[in-house]
């Protein structure tokens, strides 16, 4: 149970001062009955405002088909950024919401969206070792050996001290690859090929451990229910 001022103000929808009129103007409810207070504690699976339940009180888990162009970033300086794409209340969660890692600006697909501090640590943990697949489409044709290189597990990228763990690498077309790691170092799929003379033109991201984009629309998002996430 918590305090309705504290919960509504957490969760974006107004400051705890907005509350109070939310309360008067009889626009929140508790199982159907309009409540009187913003001070009072209340159980947040009851509670509508304007009849619709709250958005995900007990922590949000949605994903994000990233466009190309846009950055992995709070700062409006880097030009546009992902939560430009996303619900503007979002940001005024307490905690806020944030991307699970990074794309590069110029990657696109599957972005991970949360507020929920455990999940974060989950996907990106270095030990738990989260598959993340990636289209990448390469500046000439990919050669057939790449599949061992990349899956020995002892590729160095430069100025790191240690190889990367082995990856799975699916030759799709001549120009194009499926590629699979389990880190998330950074530009990895780029510098993975570069070390061994590849460019890499376009990266899309299609998985992230158990999320798959699917046919979410470029620029879309939508929510993943938080009991779907643990598996
Ligand atoms: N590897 C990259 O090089 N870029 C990304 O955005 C993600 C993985």
């Amino acid at each position: 149970m918590r305090r309705l001022d504290q919960l509504l103000s957490s969760l974006g929808y107004c400051s705890r001062r907005e509350a109070m009129a939310f309360v008067k103007e009889g626009r929140v409810k508790q199982g159907g009955v309009v409540l009187k207070r913003s001070d009072q504690r209340v159980d947040s699976a009851l509670i509508t405002v304007d009849d619709l339940p709250l958005e995900a009180p007990e922590g949000l888990l949605a994903m994000l088909h990233k466009p190309v162009g846009y950055a992995c970033t709070h700062s409006a300086d880097e030009g546009p950024n992902i939560y430009e794409l996303l619900p503007s209340h979002w940001p005024d969660r307490n905690p806020v919401v944030t991307s699970v890692g990074r794309l590069d600006k110029d990657t696109s697909g599957l972005l991970l969206m949360t507020d929920i501090g455990g999940l974060v640590h989950r996907f990106t943990s270095p030990k738990a070792e989260v598959e993340k697949v990636y289209l990448a489409e390469l500046d000439r044709e990919l050669d057939p050996q790449l599949v061992e290189i990349f899956a020995k597990g002892d590729l160095m990228l430069r100025g790191e001290e240690k190889p990367c763990l082995p990856a799975k690498l699916e030759i799709v077309s001549p120009k194009t690859a499926r590629l699979t790691i389990t880190e998330g170092r950074y530009h990895q799929v780029r510098r993975m090929f570069a070390s061994q003379g590849w460019h890499v033109e376009k990266l899309h991201r299609e998985r992230f451990g158990p999320h798959e984009l699917g046919d979410l629309a470029e620029g879309e998002w939508r929510m993943i229910p938080v009991e779907q996430a643990s598996r």
